[in-house]
């Protein structure tokens, strides 16, 4: 027998001996992994998740949440669920690459103008459809979670893309996300998450890009002068499980679960939306870094220089994915 197949026949005993005890009484047990804090969308997503699952099936179902890449890593995770041991997830769509090229259009810079027209081509027909693009490989995806709008964060002011030229920025696990850094001429680096902060305030990178939620609750505004506030990128998550383990719940248990996590995402995307303004605003006032505001002209040399990337991936992700994401801008 591969090595492939002994893993597999493991973690089909995993969740067979995991159901099973469900039938003899014990509870189910979820665990949910992530890489940031617990004051941040995925954060709260999560932990809301964990108390509507205990107020609504406890006993039946026990959500055990792990923030902070406590138990694993975004490059360890979705392996670590393919072998049964954690259920569920949420990596930025910029980390399913080795599993997918259709999430990558979630990457291309300045495709969508804000989380209206995010919100409107993940709901409709196109975007639905990506939940399943990972099926192949025996991963479901469950929803959208939001988290935000990038900004470009830098130990030098950034106004237009000339400014970059030269520069080291980490960045998610994503072709993508390298060719629109190599666009500016810079030197993209991919790094963990639990890494980017002693990358800054040990000069390993002059810059990163993340959401407000991500730089205030990682402290980054303390290690890194400025951040021009750009806008140019989505980061948003897939809330993904196993399609074994899904289509193993019991049938009493799955809707319930199901209401459970939908209500937990609204919950979470609620705390994005209040997230955007308030952690701005946050690290604003600590007076650390100094937010750049662009002028539509400067914006629009970043637009033009990012924008070019969109060709290189277009055959991977398929043009009539892109045209429904720029329609959802309407
Ligand atoms: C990152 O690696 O910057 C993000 O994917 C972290 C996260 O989960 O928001």
């Amino acid at each position: 027998m591969s090595v492939k197949k002994v893993l597999h026949a493991m973690a089909v005993m995993v969740l067979v001996l995991g159901l099973a005890g469900a039938a003899f009484g014990a509870p189910i047990v979820i665990k949910f992994s992530h890489v940031v804090a617990e004051d941040t969308p995925k954060g709260q997503m999560a932990n809301k998740f964990r108390d509507l699952v205990k107020e609504r099936l406890g006993g039946k179902v026990v959500v055990e949440v792990y923030p902070n890449s406590q138990l694993f890593d975004d490059d360890k995770v979705m392996s670590a669920m393919l072998l049964g041991d954690v259920q569920l997830g949420a990596p930025a769509l910029s980390k399913f690459e080795k599993y997918t090229k259709k999430l990558q259009i979630f990457d291309l810079p300045f495709l969508f103008k804000d989380m209206t027209a995010v919100d409107a081509f993940q709901s409709g027909p196109k975007g639905q459809e990506l939940l399943n693009s990972m099926k192949g490989v025996g991963i479901l995806g469950l929803g959208y979670i939001h988290n935000g709008l990038k900004q470009l964060g830098s130990s030098k002011p950034l106004r237009v893309p000339a400014d970059a030229k030269g520069l080291k920025f980490r960045i998610m696990t994503s072709d993508v996300l390298a060719a629109q850094f190599e666009a500016l001429q810079a030197v993209p680096l991919k790094k963990p998450f639990s890494e980017v902060f002693t990358l800054l305030q040990t000069r390993a990178i002059d810059g990163q890009e993340n959401t407000w939620s991500n730089m205030y609750t990682q402290k980054m505004h303390e290690v890194q002068p400025y951040i021009t506030e750009s806008n140019h990128g989505l980061l948003d998550y897939m809330l993904v499980t196993t399609v074994e383990f899904w289509e193993g719940l019991p049938k009493d248990i799955k809707p319930e679960l199901e209401k459970c996590l939908k209500d937990a995402t609204a919950y979470g995307n609620k705390v994005s939306a209040d997230k955007e303004v308030g952690d701005r605003k946050l690290i604003k006032d600590s007076g650390r870094t100094q937010i750049i505001e662009l002028t539509p002209a400067e914006r629009q040399q970043w637009v033009e220089a990012m924008k070019p990337v969109w060709k290189k991936f277009e055959g991977e992700i398929g043009k009539d994915m892109i045209d429904a994401a720029v329609a959802a801008n309407k």
